[in-house]
């Protein structure tokens, strides 16, 4: 079975939209494997998005991602990877597909930064570094 790192954003969890995120998840059929609410600090999220340090949209992304709690998630079942960011839809929510997470419930709210609601790990490599950063006592298995 495969794990995958999500965190509903501060977005999700100023607009009390963690149950229904999580409602999601496990309708699907995954399972919530462990779970964090947390204020990140820039540390943790200089780490989690190295890969876009140097984009024109990377300060304001890591000032939104650190703007009030967020819920860090590990999900848990077969092919959770590509599942979840099935479940989540395109990082643009204006036209992410109706049916998914970011397509029923985000939008543009004219912000420098798309307010999507999740983050899902893109592979199986950066989920295994992003439950470490995020997780860090847990066992890393499987
Ligand atoms: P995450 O699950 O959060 O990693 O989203 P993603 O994998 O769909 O997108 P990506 O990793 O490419 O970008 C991370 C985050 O940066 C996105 O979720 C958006 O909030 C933001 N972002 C990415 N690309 C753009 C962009 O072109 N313009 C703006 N304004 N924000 C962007
Ligand atoms: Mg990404």
């Amino acid at each position: 079975t495969e794990r995958t790192l999500v965190l509903v954003k501060p977005d999700g969890v100023r607009r009390g939209l963690i149950g229904e995120i999580i409602r999601r998840i496990e309708a699907k059929g995954y399972r919530i494997a462990e779970a964090h609410l947390r204020t990140a600090d820039r540390d943790v999220l200089t780490h989690h998005y190295e890969e876009h340090k140097g984009k024109p949209f990377y300060e304001p992304l890591v000032s939104f991602m650190s703007s009030g709690p967020l819920m860090a998630l590990v999900v848990e079942g077969n092919r959770v990877i590509e599942g979840f960011r099935s479940l989540a839809g395109t990082t643009d929510p204006t036209t992410a597909a109706p049916g998914t997470i970011r397509g029923d419930l985000a939008r543009d709210w004219g912000l420098p930064v798309a307010q999507n609601l999740v983050h899902g790990s893109d592979s199986p490599q950066s989920a295994q570094r992003e439950i470490a950063l995020w997780f860090p006592h847990i066992h890393q298995g499987h």
